[in-house]
Formats: C-alpha cells, structure tokens, sequence
C-alpha cells in the first residue's frame, strides 16, 4: 500500500491506498497558525509532526497499512523551517501567506537575475525575502541557519532522517533555477545564502530515500518503505487530478483561487504574475494564476449579509442571467495573477438605488469569474492550452458559478465524479512511483468526469464586453485608493 500526506495550512490529512492507487482510508488532525503581529503566519513544525503520529496511530489498525511500501509527502509551499546544525528547528516556521517581508521581496525582485533564473515574480510569501528579513531583523537565528527545509522537506527529514526536497516545491523558494531543475547559485549568493544550506534534491516521483528503521518499527513495519521525493501541495493536486500533459488543468475554487496548467516545457511569463514551476515529475512544469479572494470574497458578503454562502446564491438559480449592472473588484486581501499588488482593495461599481442582495451577489460571483479569466489571458499568453479543466474545490458546489465561469472562461468544465482527487492522493501517487518506478502517465490520470458543464453559448459575447470593462475598472479604483 501507499501513504500520501497532505500537510496543509489548517491541518494535516493522511490518505492510505491500496497496491492499485486506490484510496481506502483516511486520517486528518487539525493545527492552528499563529499571527503574533499583523501579516505575520507561523506554525510550530513540532505540530505538523504531533499532526502526522497522530493521523498514522488511526490508519495502523486499517489491514492495507502492513503492506506499506511507499511514502509520499505534499505541503503548503514557500514556508522556511530554519535549522541548527543539530537540526533543531531554530524558530517557527514562517508560513507562505505571511506578508512581514513585502520590503525584502520587493528589493530581491527589482533585481533581473531574479525573475531571469527563478521565472517569477519574488513574491512576499515567498522562501527567499523571508530569509532575507530574518538577516536583518533576527541576525542570531540567521547565524545559526545551517539548513532551510520548506516544510514537506521537513517532513521528509523526520521520514528519512536526510535532508532532501523536490523540485516542484523548490521552485517557489526564489532560489531555484526552475529551467535547469536546480539550486542557483546566483540566486542564493543575492539572497546571503549558500548551497550548503539548502537540502539535496530530486524529483518528486524519485526516492528521497526510506523510513529511518526507528520509525518503522515504531509504525509497525518490517519491510523497507520508500519515501518519495514529494510536492508542493500544487503540484501534488495536478498530480491528484491528472493534470500531466499540455492541455491538462484544472480550476480550484477555494479560499483562494487557481487555474492551473501543465506544460510540456519551461515557458516563464514572470511579467504577468504568474507563477511557473516545475511538476513533481521529470521533464515537466506548471504554470498556474492564483486569485487571492475567490470563495472568501462569497464568505465575506455572506458574513456581512448574515447569511451563509449557499443561501445567498441559492436565489439565483441555475439558469444564467446576462451580466449584470453591479460590479465586484475581488482584491478583499490585494491580487497575485495578473496585478502583483498587495496594496489593491475591493470595491463594488455601479450601485443603484434598486439594486439587492442578488444583485450583489452576482456582482461577487461575476468578479472573481473575470478574476480567473485574468489567469486564463495570462496563462494562453503563456502559450498554454486550457483543453481540459476539472473544476475543484468548494465554490464548485454552487452550479450558476460553474455556468457563469464556464463561460467566462469559454471553456467546458468538467466536474469529477465524487471521491479522491487532491493533494494528498497525488502525494500517495509520488509514494507509488518512487516504490515501484511505473511510469508516471500510467499512475497519474484524471478522476471520472461527473458532468461537463458548458459555456452558455449565447451570453459568451455579453460576457466577454463585461470583461473588457474589468481591467479598466482595477485601473480606475487602484487611481483613487
Ligand atoms: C502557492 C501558494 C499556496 C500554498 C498554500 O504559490 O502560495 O497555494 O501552497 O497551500
């Protein structure tokens, strides 16, 4: 069997497959992250590994778990542990939605090689400036670094007692050369650090090494157990999805949102704020747009209506209306894809002294559509096929939002049938590869289309005069805040 770890941000989630791939049991604890100062995120490793005995100490008594042969890992990204030359964990992880370094960031990005060999944008959260921000404003914890793990590495490190990390999750460090698939040492001598300081890399479907025989036998296994190099927890849900080839995606409406594409190759496009990583899989790479507000901008109107989000949108049916007069910019916490601007707020336009709650609601549901077709013109100037997209997440419950970002996007939905797709199945899938070494076309496939929604063929135009009003709309409100 096979043992896929999602650790994510609100908690961690262990998902046990058979020798086939197939799901047959899972575990999930719960942790918190803390916000000591405002735009501060942090999380105690310790946690994550409490997290992770905990979730194993429920899945050793299922009869699939004796027979584990393969471990893989995905995490949040961007996070630094920082170690000692004991690897003790030096100070709190510094989480990938935390913004305490908007300053450093900024800096490291007005210089070329940066986006030249990274092929992005040196965002906020992002590994580097938070390495950068410790330099300066914790210069003893600095001079102990003798490692930075991101935090899937870390977990690998407690797997396999070595410190090793993939390249997809390497990628968003700011101090990778994502083309050549390896640590830059241009990048980490602008970033005051070195080679030596970073962990051993391989592939995500490559082996990282095995369980240390410590933890083995206190998990209850006699066998050798293969622990694969991992993802971040993007790729692992590309991974999860079966998004592989040119022309495979899939849209997430979560708290934030992601379009995201594989590609056949390396084709960075820093400039429109996307991001451009490599895949958890040799000789592959994703690019993916990511709006910060997609179904907290519903949750935040809710909040303020009193309402849950399924009531307000339950009034508006399923058939979809033409756009309407209302108008939601959708940057409640600023926007990565395509703006780069943390400073940006939200805004409505075109309120009227008849309009309702529907009205607003579409307005919300409509703006963060016209969000993600911005990752869409980024992602097709990328040169990247949008063919086949699996919407995931939460707001893909609601179906006038799947017709309305159907589309927007003009592009057919395809909705998974019930079961596993995410992260933590693609960790597990990376576990399969690294144990058995099969071909990753053949382990890494799309679920079983449920439904395909379509675009509504004859508002696709109405739509898409709506969107061209959208971008001048950000240039207006960004004139005036
Ligand atoms: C990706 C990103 C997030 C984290 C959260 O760039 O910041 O998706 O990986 O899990």
């Amino acid at each position: 069997s096979y043992l896929g770890i999602d650790l994510g941000t609100s908690g961690l989630r262990a998902l046990l497959c058979d020798e086939a791939g197939v799901p047959v049991a899972s575990a999930e604890r719960h942790y918190e992250a803390r916000h000591p100062h405002p735009g501060w995120s942090e999380q105690d490793p310790s946690d994550w590994i409490a997290a992770l005995e905990g979730a194993v100490g429920e899945l050793k008594g299922h009869p699939a778990w004796s027979g584990l042969r393969g471990i893989g890992v995905a995490g949040h990204m961007h996070g630094a542990v920082l170690l000692g030359a004991d690897d003790a964990v030096l100070r709190p992880c510094i989480l990938w939605n935390d913004t305490r370094s908007h300053a450093e960031a900024a800096r490291l990005d007005a210089m070329p090689e940066f986006r030249e060999i990274s092929g992005n944008i040196v965002f906020p959260g992002f590994t580097a400036p938070k390495l950068d921000w410790v330099r300066s404003q914790e210069p003893e914890v600095f001079a102990q670094v003798a490692k930075v793990l991101l935090p899937a590495a870390y977990l690998n490190l407690y797997l396999t007692g070595d410190h090793v990390a993939d390249m997809s999750d390497s990628a968003g460090s700011a101090w990778f050369d994502t083309g050549a698939r390896d640590w830059s040492d241009v990048l980490l001598e602008a970033g005051h650090m070195s080679r030596a300081q970073m962990p051993r890399l391989v592939e995500g479907s490559e082996a990282a090494g095995v369980l240390r025989a410590g933890l083995a036998a206190n998990w209850g296994l006699s066998q050798a157990v293969t622990v694969a190099g991992g993802a971040g927890d993007n790729a692992a849900a590309a991974c999860g999805t079966g998004a592989l080839h040119e022309g495979e995606g899939f849209v997430s409406l979560g708290t934030s949102g992601v379009l995201l594409a594989a590609r056949d190759g390396y084709h960075p496009l820093p400039g429109s704020a996307l991001h451009t990583f490599c895949h958890a899989v040799p000789g592959r790479w994703y690019q993916m747009g990511v709006m910060l507000s997609c179904t907290d901008s519903l949750n935040w109107l809710a909040r303020i209506a009193g309402l849950r989000p399924a009531e307000l949108t339950a009034p508006l049916g399923v058939t979809l209306q033409e756009p309407g007069r209302v108008r939601f910019l959708p940057y409640l916490s600023g926007e990565r894809t395509p703006h780069n601007d943390a400073a940006i707020r939200g805004a409505f336009t075109g309120l009227g002294a008849e309009t309702g709650r529907d009205d607003m609601t579409r307005a919300v549901l409509e703006g963060v559509a016209f969000g993600l077709r911005d990752s869409a013109e980024a992602l097709r100037g990328a040169g990247a096929e949008l063919g086949h997209l699996l919407a995931i997440g939460g707001g893909s419950r609601s179906r006038y939002w799947l017709r309305l970002i159907a589309t927007v996007l003009n592009t057919p939905l395809h909705l998974p049938a019930s079961g596993e797709f995410g992260a933590a199945l693609g960790a597990a899938r990376l576990g399969l590869l690294a144990a058995t070494g099969a071909a990753p076309e053949e382990v890494i496939t799309a679920p079983a289309t449920a439904e395909v929604i379509e675009p509504v063929a004859e508002m696709v135009e109405a739509y898409e005069a709506a969107y061209q009003r959208f971008g001048p709309a950000y240039r207006a409100i960004r004139e005036i805040q």
